[in-house]
C-alpha cells in the first residue's frame, strides 16, 4: 500500500500494509477500502489493485462452501484460505476472521486459535465478533503480539439470537450498548472495529469517538473505511443483493454467457482451433 511518488517525483516502492499504516489512514483522514478474500488468484487481482486490507472473512462458508450461515466454519477451514491468500498478496494486511467456537470458550483457547491461523495460515491480524463480552479475549490475544480487529453491530455469528440478519441499534438502548462495545473493544488493544448493520447515525458517532478506524458494511458514509464481500460487490448472485451491497460488476451473467459460449463451441466443433493445437 504504501507507495508512489514521494518527495521530488522518486517512486517509493510497495510494501506491506501494516496495522500502523491503518491506523494513521484515520489521522490523514484518508479512507480505507478493505474486500474479502479467500483464494490465491483473488487475493493477487486484489492486491495489486491496491486494497490495502484483505479480509479472509468466515462468509466465505457460505460464498464458498455453501453452508447458510457462517457457524459451521471451522478453524482448519480458515487457516486453509488464509494459506492461499497469503501465498496471493504482497502488500495487503491479512485479516482473519476467528470462526464461531474458536475464542468463545476460553481465553486460552482463543489465543491458541489466533495463534494458529498467524503461524498456520499467515495471518497478520485476527477479527472476534463481540464487543465489552469478549473484551478479556481481545486484550489477551493483542498481548500476545496478534493485533485484533473487533466487529459489532450485526454479528453473524450470533444469527440465531438476533433472530436473523437484522440491523442492530435500532433502539436507544440497543445503540448505547453498541456505543459501550466500541469503547471496550478501543479499551482492550484492537486497532480497529468492523462496524455491521448500523444506522449511519450510530456509526458516525462511533467513529467520531474512538481513536481506532471504523470499517463500515451496512453501516453508512461516515465510517473510517468500508468492507464489501467480493463475491457481492463482482455480482456473482443473481437472486442475492442487500440494499447496502454495490455492484461493480455482473459477474454471474458474464461467466454464463462465456461458459455458453464455450460449450457452444465445443458442440460446433468451433474449438480447438489451429492456434489450439500443437
Ligand atoms: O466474514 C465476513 O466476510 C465479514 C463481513 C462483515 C465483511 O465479516
Amino acid at each position: 500500500m504504501p507507495s508512489g511518488l514521494g518527495q521530488e517525483g522518486i517512486f517509493i516502492y510497495m510494501r506491506k500494509t501494516t496495522i500502523l499504516d491503518i491506523k494513521d489512514m484515520k489521522r490523514q483522514r484518508r479512507k480505507i477500502a478493505v474486500l474479502t478474500a479467500y483464494d490465491y488468484t483473488m487475493a493477487k487481482i486484489l492486491d495489486s489493485a491496491g486494497a490495502p486490507i484483505l479480509l479472509v472473512g468466515d462468509s466465505l462458508g457460505m460464498v464458498s462452501a455453501g453452508y447458510e450461515s457462517t457457524l459451521p466454519v471451522t478453524i482448519d477451514e480458515m487457516i486453509y484460505h488464509t494459506r492461499a491468500v497469503a501465498r496471493g498478496s504482497k502488500n495487503a494486511l491479512i485479516v482473519v476472521d476467528m470462526p464461531f467456537l474458536s475464542y468463545q470458550i476460553s481465553i486460552e483457547e482463543a489465543k491458541r486459535n489466533a495463534g494458529r491461523l498467524v503461524k498456520e495460515g499467515g495471518a497478520e491480524a485476527v477479527k472476534l465478533e463481540g464487543g465489552e463480552n469478549i473484551a478479556d479475549t481481545i486484550k489477551a490475544i493483542n498481548d500476545m503480539g496478534v493485533p485484533v480487529m473487533g466487529h459489532i453491530g450485526l454479528m453473524p455469528q450470533s444469527v440465531h439470537k438476533m433472530g436473523g440478519y437484522k440491523v442492530q441499534g435500532r433502539t436507544k438502548k440497543e445503540r448505547q450498548q453498541i456505543m459501550k462495545d466500541a469503547k471496550a473493544v478501543e479499551k482492550a488493544g484492537a486497532f480497529s472495529i468492523l462496524l455491521e448493520g448500523i444506522p449511519s447515525g450510530l456509526a458516525k458517532k462511533i467513529t467520531e469517538s474512538v481513536s481506532i478506524p471504523t470499517i463500515g458494511i451496512g453501516a453508512g458514509l461516515h465510517c473510517d473505511g468500508q468492507v464489501l464481500v467480493l463475491h457481492d460487490m463482482l455480482g456473482l448472485y443473481k437472486d442475492i443483493s442487500p440494499r447496502f451491497v454495490k455492484k461493480y460488476l455482473d459477474l454471474n451473467s458474464m461467466i454464463t454467457n462465456a461458459v455458453k459460449d464455450y460449450i457452444k463451441d465445443v458442440e460446433m466443433k468451433r474449438f480447438p482451433e489451429k492456434k489450439h493445437s500443437f
